[in-house]
């Protein structure tokens, strides 16, 4: 490991080359990856993110060379993921006075994963600054690049971003700069935007807009090269690989209902998508005319199909619906099931079974849990009886989840 090299005055990279085919989310980074963690050397020195946890021991023995462990006045956690706060483990129990500073939802998976309760905290939110003698941080939350706790920091002074995962590229590398990466690295930088952040497509709009009132010069990410040379060109990728503006997507929810609950559903999941601008055609199945059906779900991105359940089964004429349904090519759809139900809830269940059975991609927790990380959202979505304020919610929130998905597509 190279002991430190300098990013800007009293500044320093001290993170580690991985350059082995790293195995990562399912993929291998057949050209290795690095872990960037900086020293703020100021009068309250400061750490911002650390290493893999492999490399934990190491890190720590390497920092200790050139620095008082006993001096680290704070360490900085953009995101919890093992990549970057793996080493803080080792790190926060050999700096006897550091105080981590992470978001709320930082802290809470912090405690919960490495154990660290007794530990100082400092929570932060949107635009809070810290002033570390000599620098002042700025943090901004960005949640959902790529998990939920995620923030940025950045160094008024030195014009530094430090946004963690976000504008990184996965390259083992040497020469940390990218202007003197001896090959392009757009394409990888690319690759990576698409395989990490494009699926939380609408958060990067959230973060380029408060990237839009920062002076910029140097963007020194978690993996791969820091971009001093022309930082306004990954910002700009950023903007242009992310801008939904000529993306128009359509819903249909169709649904059958005895009482009227599950169109109350419905409406809610409705207004979820509304608010993402995806168009949406809400059926009852009970009034309309097939071919209708038909015509509607050729046009659409997303097909929710909602039924109550009614001694075990689905209710009224949606199975010749599915029947119908499932005929069709719609292999460029995703199928949805929802419901409202009593006590057991199959009709929702079986509709899914439809699904599964048509040449559409079921939209489960299990799929959304494996493209995009969102694991507080039930799909199918089940309701029981009338939906109360709550669930009304509840439904909001699964329209406005999947109407994600299909933004990202
Ligand atoms: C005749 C009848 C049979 C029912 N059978 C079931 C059942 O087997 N399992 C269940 O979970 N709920 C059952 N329910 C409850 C309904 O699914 C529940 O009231 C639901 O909220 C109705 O929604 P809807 O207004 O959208 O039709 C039954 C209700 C009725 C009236
Ligand atoms: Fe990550
Ligand atoms: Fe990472």
């Amino acid at each position: 490991m190279i002991k430190r090299k300098e990013i800007a005055e009293k500044s320093y990279w001290i993170g580690k080359v991985d350059d082995r085919k790293v195995p990562f989310h399912r993929l291998t980074l057949e050209k290795g990856t690095t872990y960037n963690s900086y020293l703020l050397d100021t009068e309250e020195p400061t750490i911002i993110d650390t290493v893999d946890i492999l490399y934990g021991r190491e890190y720590v023995e390497n920092l200790q060379e050139h620095t008082d462990l006993n001096s680290i006045k704070y360490i900085v956690i953009n995101h919890v993921e093992p990549d970057h706060a793996g080493a803080l483990p080792a790190l926060i129990n050999k700096t006897k006075n550091a105080t981590i500073v992470t978001t709320e939802k930082g802290k809470e998976l912090l405690k919960d994963m490495f154990r660290l309760k007794d530990k100082k905290y400092l929570v932060v939110r949107d635009g809070d600054k810290l002033d570390i003698g000599g620098k002042i941080l700025h943090f901004y939350e960005t949640p959902y690049l790529h998990t939920e706790e995620t923030m940025i920091t950045y160094c008024e002074e030195d014009k530094i971003l430090y946004p963690c995962d976000i504008f990184s590229t996965h390259i083992a590398n040497e020469e940390l700069f990218n202007d003197l990466a001896t090959n392009d690295i757009t394409e990888d930088f690319k690759v990576y935007y698409k395989l990490i952040m494009h699926p939380h497509r609408p958060y990067v709009r959230d973060m380029l807009k408060k990237l839009k009132n920062l002076d910029i010069d140097m963007i020194a990410p978690s993996h791969g090269y820091i971009l001093r040379n022309n930082p306004e060109k990954y910002i700009k990728l950023y903007d242009e690989m992310s801008d939904v503006g000529n993306i128009n997507k359509n819903g249909l929810i169709l649904f059958t209902s005895m009482t009227g609950n599950t169109a109350k559903i419905a409406q809610n999941i409705s207004k979820g998508l509304e608010n993402l601008n995806i168009n949406t055609d809400i059926i009852n199945a009970k009034n309309t005319d097939m071919e209708v059906i038909k015509e509607k779900a050729e046009k659409a991105d997303v097909i929710f199909i909602g039924t109550s359940t009614r001694y075990a089964d689905m209710i009224g004429n949606i199975e010749y619906i599915l029947n119908e349904l499932i005929k069709l090519d719609l292999s460029d759809k995703f199928g949805v099931a929802f419901g409202s139900y009593g006590w057991s809830g199959e009709g929702v269940e079986i509709i899914n079974d439809y699904i599964r059975k048509s040449n559409m991609t079921l939209l489960d927790k299990s799929y959304l849990i494996k493209t995009t990380g969102v694991d507080d959202v039930d799909l199918p979505l089940r309701v029981k009886f009338t939906p109360n304020e709550d669930s009304k919610a509840i439904c909001v929130k699964v329209g406005k989840t999947v109407g994600e998905v299909l933004l990202s597509n």
